[in-house]
């Protein structure tokens, strides 16, 4: 969850370090903080800024940072803390460094024997400072150093620490170098002019990147680096280089007052560079990425998408367009429950992670379960080079561009199209389609981009309706079908959001018991596609108008009688009842942004959420 960079080299580290600070902020929000490596004529001292002040942390650090630009530093670390073990108090910020303060280390992830290692340092006589996990690994390498060269060191320290995690650490007698170290966690590499880098993600570096390396797992990696005697560390070229081909300018605000609204901005965008890159311009498909062999996806007897949060709800609608054009029964589970239900898995068995980031740990944890079992493996992910891109059998990239906002937007609705090209290509695979059939799809896939893009456009149109429920405290989201998922994505939106209660019920099944919840208090959005369940739709309204609720209905098409029941009515355009989730969806966005500006919340920094999730 928390955010990591490093930077070695003649540029100026330490503007570099900050900037990858500023551009991690998304990943946590408790502290902040940087360590850089100091030379002056008497040899090199390790100097070490935090702060957690709530909000303005990083202004702090800028101001902090100033003098030491001007002094030679070739080598710094930074971080951005979602605090796991430890109060978000400046303390437990980091880098934090050992008892001779000759070592400085970031952390990310779950130390689960730190009790036990810290109980032994302590014994030792090691001075502790913080109620963190992480400054073990500062006090062990301390006494790891003594008798081995650095990358050997940490290698040793690594071997000791139990749990999935990434680990970077700086060094005052090496001060042209950092080593990194990663399990499971993300953790990349990168290289500039004058500079290199390490980073938990890539918009960290990619306005100072050229050229980007992976990090493979449980080997130590030196950034920089000529001075130290290394024996066993891998450098930079040895590291597979994978081609990233995101625009700096994605992760910069421009015009927009939040990440969130840039990016609803460009879903239509993002829906399309996906599109584009897996259908071609006959409307054939474009699936050679996948790297899987056709003929093993053919002989499939069940799928299973395994996802978190609005990855999940992507893997919900995905379900629908995979059974309906493939014929294959799918499951979908989310992806920190799907181990522990000994779920029935076999060779017949194709498991689709559905992950934004590609990080998410449970959604890894989930995928490598079904693996093991015998199943055959893709991933759906927007991030090049990302774990579950690099451990599933096959991957298809959603080509969103970075998200940055903590509640996604723009990548939802980019998973949603890959699944339902994947749910197209199987049903050819599978003879269930004809060609004409899947291309014909295909296209109307494509022309769904303009109804999207005209939606979002409407955003200000949108709010304005919108605007009598920003006041409003208490939110139940319907749907039937392909509607639900919908509805289910509007509540999560709502909710990280503003905070407020918000729940998704099956339209059906609110009579069973949810609709005692309702009065005139209680809003209730309605997800209407243009479908043949538009009657036992509007069967729900009645009921939910009949206990006073105030009643939005998000309608594809034509209203009709919709629009006498709810006291709202949000036209999206009439397409295709499988891809209305794409359209219905957007309005839903809107809404979560507008009641949590109205609520005067900042949506670039939901409360205690952090945008990759990297414990289990
Ligand atoms: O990176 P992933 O798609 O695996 O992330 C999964 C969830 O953590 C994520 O979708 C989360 O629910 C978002 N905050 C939703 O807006």
């Amino acid at each position: 969850m928390c955010g990591i960079v490093g930077a070695v080299g003649t540029d100026d580290v330490a503007r570099a370090v900050f900037e990858g600070l500023e551009r991690l902020e998304y990943r946590g929000y408790d502290s902040a903080g940087l360590a850089l490596c100091v030379e002056e004529a008497s040899g090199a001292t390790l100097e070490v800024m935090k702060a957690a002040s709530a909000g303005t942390s990083l202004s702090e650090l800028k101001d902090r940072i100033g003098t030491s630009e001007r002094r030679r530093v070739r080598a710094g670390i930074g971080h951005t803390r979602w605090a796991t073990h430890g109060a978000p108090v400046l303390v437990n910020a980091h880098p934090h460094t050992d008892c001779s303060g000759r070592v400085a280390i970031v952390h990310n992830g779950i130390i689960e024997n730190f009790r036990t290692l810290r109980s032994a340092l302590v014994e030792a006589g090691h001075r502790f400072r913080s109620e963190t996990d992480s400054e073990v690994i500062a006090h062990l390498l301390e006494d790891a150093l003594r008798g081995a060269p650095p990358d050997v060191a940490l290698a040793s320290v690594f071997a000791q620490l139990s749990g999935h995690m990434a680990v970077v650490a700086l060094l005052a007698d090496h001060p042209d170098l950092i080593l990194a170290v990663r399990r499971t966690s993300p953790l990349m590499a990168a290289r500039g002019r004058g500079i290199e880098f390490v980073a938990s993600d890539v918009p960290a570096v990619l306005h100072r990147a050229t050229q980007f390396f992976e990090v493979p797992e449980d080997e130590v990696v030196v950034i920089g680096g000529g001075s130290a005697d290394m024996v066993a560390a891998r450098g930079l070229d040895d590291l597979p280089s994978p081609a990233i081909d995101w625009r700096s300018q994605d992760v910069e605000l421009g015009g927009f007052a939040s990440f969130y609204e840039m990016e609803l901005a460009f879903g239509a965008e993002a829906l399309a560079q996906t599109i584009t890159s897996l259908v071609d311009e006959h409307g054939g498909a474009l699936m050679d990425e996948l790297a899987l062999d056709p003929y093993e996806l053919k002989r499939i007897r069940k799928v299973v998408v395994v996802g978190a949060g609005t990855s999940f709800h992507a893997g919900l609608v995905g379900r629908f367009a995979i059974e309906h054009f493939a014929r294959v029964p799918v499951e979908v589970d989310v992806a920190s429950e799907y181990r522990y239900r000994d779920p029935i898995v076999d060779e017949g068995t194709l498991v689709i992670a559905v992950s934004q980031s590609g990080e998410s740990l449970d959604t890894i944890v989930a995928l490598r379960e079904a693996q093991a079992a015998g199943a055959r493996a893709i991933s759906v992910t927007n991030v090049v080079g990302s774990q579950l891109a690099r451990i599933a059998d096959g991957v298809l990239y959603t080509r969103a561009g970075p998200e940055v906002s903590v509640a996604s937007t723009k990548t939802h609705l980019a998973q949603i199209a890959a699944l339902h090209l994947l749910g197209l290509w199987l049903g050819e695979l599978r003879g269930v389609l004809f060609p004409d059939e899947a291309s014909q799809r295909r296209r109307e896939l494509t022309e769904v981009v303009g109804a999207v893009a005209s939606v979002i456009d409407a955003r200000g149109a949108i709010a304005a309706a919108l605007e009598p429920l920003t006041v409003r405290e208490r939110f139940f989201f319907i749907g039937r079908h392909v509607a639900l998922p919908v509805a289910m994505e509007g509540a999560l939106k709502l909710k990280e959001l503003s905070y407020l209660p918000a729940e998704a019920y099956a339209a059906g099944e609110l009579k069973h018991g949810p609709i005692a919840m309702l009065d005139s208090d209680a809003v209730v959005i309605a997800l209407i596609p243009q479908d043949r369940l538009r009657a036992k739709a509007l069967g729900n309204l009645e009921e939910v108008k009949a206990r006073g609720a105030h009643v939005v209905a998000v309608c594809a098409g034509e209203p009709g009688r919709v629009a006498e029941l709810a006291d709202t009515v949000i036209e999206v355009p009439a397409v295709s009842p499988l891809l209305f989730p794409l359209v219905g969806v957007v309005p839903l966005q809107v809404l979560a942004g507008s009641v949590a500006t109205a609520r005067g919340l900042n949506l670039d920094r939901p409360r205690n959420l952090a945008k990759t999730v990297t414990v289990e």
